[in-house]
Parts: C-alpha cells; structure tokens; sequence
C-alpha cells in the first residue's frame, strides 16, 4: 500500500492572488466542487478577513462541498482568526490556517521584532485558533530564507501548542530543490513531537523549481504538498497539481499516492484556465496542448509502434481521450452543454439556443471542434451585450510605410472615428483607439496565441490593462491578430468605461 500524500490545493487563495483572475463567488463554488470531483483532501477557500467577498466565498464553499476540509488562511493575528472561524461555520471538516514570517527578513523588516518573540506570537496565535477548530495549520512565512536551527524552534513550538499541520513555504521561490529537500529533512530529525503533526510543502516557482522542490519536501518526510491548478500564482507561480500528482504516478517506485482522480485532470485544468482567464503555456507539463502532441515524424513513427518509446504518460490516464469528446454537426444541444459545464461555462436557454445555432453553422465547416472554439462561440455571444463595440477597422500596414489605421466605435448606439499611425497596425489602431476612450490607460499584458494551425487559424488575445491604478483583463478571438488584439482591449475598456 502506498504512503498518503494530502493534496491541499490553494488555487482559490494563492492562486486567485493574480490580478486579473479574480472569481466571483458562484465561480468559485463551481471550482470548488470541480476540485472535490478531483479528490483534493483540503480545499483553501480564501482570505476571510481580508475583504468581505472573501468571507463570503468561504461560506459558501462551506456550504457547497462536503468531503474536503475547508480551510482559512490568516495572519497571526485574533481578530484575523476569529472571522475566519466564523466564516468556517458551516464546513463540516474545517482548518484554520494562520502563521507568521519566520526569516530574519520577515523579523527585522516586517515586525521590527526578535526570534524569541515571534515564537511567543506563533504559539498565541495557535491556541487561540484551537479555540475554535482542532484541525490548526501554521506557516513560516518564508522559511525557505530561515536558517533551520532556528525553524525547527519555531515548528516545535507550534506543535506543542497544537498545530496538526506546519507548512513550511519557499515563498519567494528562492530554495534549490536539494536545499529544500535537506531542510524537511532537518525538520523530521531535529523537531521534538514532529510526528504528532505533518510537514506541508508550499513552494513557489520563481526559479521554475516549484515541482522539483515539492517533491523533494515529500521524498523527505512532508506528506501534505500546497498546490494549484496548473500551476496558477502570483509571479511565477505555485507548485501545479498535476506535475506533483502525476510525477509519483509515474515513479511508483517511492510508494508514495495521492487521492487525486487523474481522468478529470485535463478538464479541471481546462475549466480554472478558462474561468480566470489564465492561459496554459502550450508546453506545458500534463496539460499544455502541446504536452502529448509529437510533431517530428520520428516520435510519431515511435509512438504509434508502442506508446511508452517516447510516452511516459498515456494521455488518457490524465482524461485525454480524443474519441470520446468529439463534437460534430451532428451533435445534440445537451452535448454541446455538457462541454461547456466543463469548461465552467453555465448559459441560459436562450443563449444556449443562439449560442448552438452558431455551432452548427461553424461545426459544418469543421472537422474538428476544439474546446477553444466551443470558448469562442460563448465569447460571441458574450461581446454582443458589450456597451462599447467595435463597428469597423481599416488598417494599412506593411514593409517601407507608416501604419495607419481608422477606427469606429459603437458606445451604446452612437458612432465615433478616429484615424492615428503607430510603430505597428496594433500601435496604430490602438492609438486611434485611445483618441476615442480619453483615459490614461496602460496596456499591461499582451499574449497572443494561435488557437490550432495553419495560416487560416483564429488567434487567441489575451491582454491586462491598466486603468486608475487597477488591472482589467480582455479576451478576443479573431481569425485577424490585428483585430483580435483592439477587440482585447474594448473587451477590457467594458469593464470600466460604463
Ligand atoms: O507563500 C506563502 O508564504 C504563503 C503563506 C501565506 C502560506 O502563501
Ligand atoms: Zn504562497
């Protein structure tokens, strides 16, 4: 029998902290109950205290799901850990989660304070969660930087106090993948009472080892591993679920495993990308597009010969089953729904309806019906209510003139028009754009991608943009990348131009 490896997933707290990515409640129950399908063992529903959506969020995940522990993060503070507490009401496992920075950067700079009496303020601060749940996580905010002599001191005392769990974060994403390994280590071999509580991984990506440093931590001794789904995070990112999971699945060789229903990998992945609006990097490990796609003629030959020459994961094993998603213009109304529930789409009747009658115009056409292009047509029909709309675009551009380009808007009825050149048709018409929009705004992020291939393809934009000091996200898809990325941008001007 294999060793058990906790999965607690953080993809509704850190994961959520991206700007531009924030969920709505509904969606985040959708989440929620899509990561206990998965089998997440601890779901972290948010920060109560930091903002009433939050709380709220953990409430109603509370209410909505029923087998993973639900879990609040706080400061080590009693008025963070009492809302908390409130806000897990209804869970019906529950963990509160608190902690405080342990590195002498976090001592000094942060709390102006000393090593003992930080000690002091963790154990105060889980006994005063104790109070109120059994289950007490603790974090050592940064203890990737804190020198361990001076971390088990403080994993010792949380775990007298009575943390279950201590999590030790690489918060910046700093540790070597044999540092980390040997500070868990450490950890098992220096901490009194270590038994009495489990290590928990919680690694960030900065140097791209957030994966090889988590397992590293569960090689070990940690046996709870702080991850989101793929990979989503501030800067660089968390730990992703999916390389962890599937990483001991295929080195089963450590007799370590997981809860996790790797069939609905590739959907759940799918589904958090395209809520929060978060692409996968095409090459992504287990859920990039391009993770089991073998280009060069060789690795086809090789494959279709026997899988394992040049596969060490059969896609299936992670839901990619090419034969049973197909949807052509033959499909039904509750196929093409179905699709969309999975990708976290829920649509009235009427927009279902029109949003089907352009599937089958399209599905006429086409052989292959992607999930991109099911996203899409919802996207079409999304644009439609927008109050500002693109009416027409006329770009002149090419090699030895100046770009122009000549816009017209549509903002609720009325037509504006604006020409303006640039470095580029996208400078141009976004220049011309602007003479239109009068606000100080500040194209942030700017990733286009092509949805399948060939030079008749659609484009995927995605773009942030700054406005009065907050970031907006905007989405289009057009077969013309010029069109595609202006479209981004009114996508994005929608959200704040009322
Ligand atoms: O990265 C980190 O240190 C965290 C803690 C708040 C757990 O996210
Ligand atoms: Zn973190």
């Amino acid at each position: 029998m294999s060793d058990k490896l906790f999965i607690f997933d953080t993809t509704l707290r850190d994961g959520e902290q991206v700007p531009g990515c924030q969920l709505n409640t509904v969606e985040k129950i959708q989440v929620a109950q899509s990561l206990e399908a998965l089998g997440v063992d601890i779901i972290e529903a948010g920060f109560p205290v930091s903002s009433p959506g939050d709380f709220n969020s953990v409430v109603e995940i509370s209410k909505a799901v029923t087998w993973p522990t639900i879990c609040a993060l706080t400061r080590g503070v009693q008025k963070d850990i009492d809302v908390a507490a409130e806000a897990l009401e209804f869970a019906k496992r529950k963990r509160i989660h608190t902690g405080i920075g342990t590195s002498d950067y976090h001592i000094k700079y942060k709390f102006n304070s000393t090593r003992e009496e930080i000690i002091e303020r963790a154990v105060a601060a889980v006994k005063h969660a104790k109070r109120y749940v059994e289950d007490v996580e603790f974090y050592c905010e940064d203890a990737g930087r804190t020198e361990n002599e001076y971390l088990a001191k403080v994993v010792e005392a949380v775990i007298k106090a009575g943390a279950t769990v201590v999590n030790i974060p690489d918060t910046t994403g700093y540790c070597m993948p044999h540092e980390y390994g040997e500070k868990i280590k450490f950890l098992m071999e220096n901490v009194k009472g270590v038994h009495n509580a489990i290590l928990s991984t919680h690694c960030h990506n900065d140097l791209g080892m957030a994966t090889a440093n988590s397992l590293a931590g569960v090689l070990n001794g940690a046996r709870q591993v702080e991850v989101t789904i793929n990979g989503i995070g501030e800067r660089a990112g968390n730990t992703a679920m999916e390389e962890v999971v599937m990483a001991l699945r295929s080195h089963k060789e450590y007799g370590i495993d997981t809860n996790i229903n790797a069939k609905l990998i590739t959907e759940t992945s799918r589904m958090v990308s395209s809520m929060m609006n978060m692409p996968v990097q095409p090459n992504k490990a287990i859920v990039g597009r391009n993770a089991f796609a073998h280009s060069s003629g060789i690795h086809q030959d090789g494959v279709l010969k026997n899988r394992e020459s040049y596969e060490i994961i059969d896609p299936k094993d992670v839901g990619i089953d090419e034969n049973s998603i197909v949807l052509t213009a033959r499909s039904g109304r509750a196929a093409l729904k179905h699709r969309l529930s999975l990708l976290g789409v829920e649509l009235d009747q009427k927009k279902l309806d029109k949003v089907y009658e352009d599937f089958l115009k399209l599905a006429d056409n086409k052989k292959d019906f992607t999930d991109d292009d099911v996203l899409m047509l919802v996207d079409k029909e999304r644009v439609s209510a927008h109050r500002i709309k693109l009416d027409y675009l006329q770009v002149t551009a090419g090699v030895g003139i100046k770009p122009v380009a000549s816009i017209c808007l549509d903002i609720a009825g009325e037509k504006f028009e604006a020409t303006a050149s640039g470095n580029g048709p996208v400078d141009a018409s976004i220049k011309a754009l602007k003479k239109i929009i009068n606000r100080e705004m500040v194209l942030k992020d700017f990733l286009i991608q092509a949805i399948n291939k060939g030079s008749d393809d659609f484009c995927k934009v995605h773009q942030q943009i700054e406005c009065d000091g907050n970031i907006y996200f905007g989405f289009a898809a057009n077969t013309d990348i010029v069109a595609a990325s202006v479209q981004a941008y009114i996508d994005a001007i929608n959200k704040f131009v009322k």
